[in-house]
């Protein structure tokens, strides 16, 4: 094919900036392994939120599906040099503690754990050019992808805030005074701003990075590589620290679950109805200024909402879980009609799918969404079901797929979810109002050949 005469103005620009950056990424210094495993690398200085941050992503990269580990070098740290005595230990020129320094990210953290093949999150705070490099090259070895996560920050309020809510109670600092904490702390901060090399957007365009400045008010995102790096960047670009609280709940006790039917859409029981007008009087005694309230697209959780006079918006990703084949039938009938897939299901809860319909697992797929805006909002009560209240819960309490199924979700009762430090403070607030029991726990004999009386030993009583 010829040259065309003249060049469009897109041609003259766009062309070769995709044909460069093309070549640049076949040349890139990171081997491309497909389906590689990576390494995400969080670097910064001291408390800027890269601890949060790891055990954050962590957390949603599991119950996505991703296993992931955190390595905390600063706990390798700990591990190796015993007890802490002040920040002299941190001063660039304590050679002694170099050595165990460099020790405990090179080796103990690299060769111990480097036979497992797993996103790895690295919580490593002091990255200097030479222990980069050190990453780099283990990643390489062992076929690694490398994505850097860093946390900017130089606003002293921050700072101190960061210091007081998770630093003082480091066990670095056990049994010592506050304010000499405090202090010895950001003594610290400055001893590794001493050798701290900031990730730099020229000398280092080859690498994959997000840098996350002042808490996530800007952002600058650097050679993203594949879609998991795209969907860490995406949730990083969603969390928020604003202190907020969630709040989870189950529609009112419907018609089925009143005679031990799953599934369906039936209405609210007379007892349900009451409930859903005692959510109304227990939020409003929250007294929460821009209360969002999702429900899903079922009768049963509409009504629930209507109760509470207030706008709603509704989800289709929170409709129940789907039971295909077993839609509207009891335990009692799928064991009678389906011993084996019932069976099945006891075996692997979180992966067994029904006939036609939805697995714990595709519901946790259908779910990201809602995390996600959830990650995004402030104070919102999320009425739903069953399964879709233990996925959430799953998600905010860091719980594995094996028990996720089993979450106690009772009807009736609403979980408060507030965030605090790394984790999720829980408070259950029953609102007194009875309701059948709907779960059903894991029975002993799972065999596809057990007796029907084995299989049904922990169906919950109904009419
Ligand atoms: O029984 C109520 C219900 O919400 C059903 O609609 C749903 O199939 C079931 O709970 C999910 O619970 P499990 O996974 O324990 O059967």
């Amino acid at each position: 094919m010829s040259e065309p005469l003249t060049q469009t103005p897109l041609e003259k620009t766009w062309v070769p900036w995709m044909k460069s950056r093309l070549s640049q990424r076949r040349g890139s210094s990171v081997p491309q392994f497909t389906n590689s495993p990576t390494m995400i690398v969080m670097v910064g200085l001291p408390a800027r939120g890269k601890t949060f941050i790891s055990k954050k992503l962590t957390r949603y990269l599991n119950w996505i599906g991703v296993t992931t580990k955190v390595f905390n070098v600063g706990q390798y740290r700990r591990d190796a040099a015993g007890s802490y005595n002040s920040f002299e230990f941190f001063r660039p020129d304590n050679s002694e503690a170099m050595k165990i320094r460099r020790y405990d990210a090179d080796d103990l953290l690299f060769q111990k754990e480097s036979v497992v093949r797993l996103f790895k999150v690295f919580d490593a705070t002091n990255t200097t050019a030479e222990r980069r490099d050190v990453i780099l090259g283990f990643a390489k070895d062992n076929g690694y992808k490398v994505f850097f996560v860093e946390s900017i920050c130089d606003d002293p309020e921050i700072i101190a805030e960061n210091i007081k809510q998770v630093k003082l109670s480091s066990p670095d600092y056990t049994d010592c005074d506050k304010e000499e904490a405090a202090a010895d702390f950001l003594k610290r901060i400055e001893c590794y701003k001493m050798t701290y090399v900031p990730l730099d957007d020229s000398k280092d365009r080859n690498l994959s990075y997000i840098k996350i400045f002042d808490v996530g008010s800007r952002y600058l995102v650097n050679r993203v590589q594949d879609h998991i790096q795209s969907r860490i960047v995406y949730y990083l670009m969603n969390i928020h620290v604003t202190p907020r609280s969630i709040y989870l709940c189950r529609h009112g006790e419907s018609e089925l679950n009143l005679v031990g039917r799953i599934g369906g859409d039936s209405g609210l029981s007379p007892r349900g109805a009451k409930f859903a007008s005692a959510l109304g009087a227990y939020m409003r005694g929250q007294s929460i200024r821009d209360l969002k309230v999702w429900a899903s697209h079922m009768k049963r959780t509409i009504q629930t909402a209507e109760a509470l006079g207030v706008q709603y918006e509704q989800w289709k990703a929170l409709n129940e879980i789907d039971a295909g084949v077993c839609e509207e039938m009891t335990y009692e009938e799928i064991q009678e009609n389906c011993p084996e897939e019932f069976a099945l299901r006891d075996q692997n809860k979180y992966r067994y799918r029904y006939p036609k319909g939805e697995s714990y697992e595709d519901l946790v797929q259908r779910l990201e969404p809602v995390i996600m805006e959830l990650e995004r909002q402030e104070n919102v009560l999320v009425i739903c079901h069953q399964a879709v209240m233990r996925c959430l819960l799953a998600y905010f309490l860091d719980k594995i797929a094996d028990e996720l199924p089993y979450l106690k979700c009772p009807l009736h009762t609403v979980l408060k979810l507030t965030p605090v430090a790394y984790g999720c403070k829980v408070e259950s607030i029953s609102l007194n109002i009875e309701a059948v029991n709907t779960h059903r726990d894991k029975p002993e004999n799972v065999d596809v050949d057990r007796e029907p009386a084995e299989a049904l030993e922990t169906v919950p009583d109904h009419i």
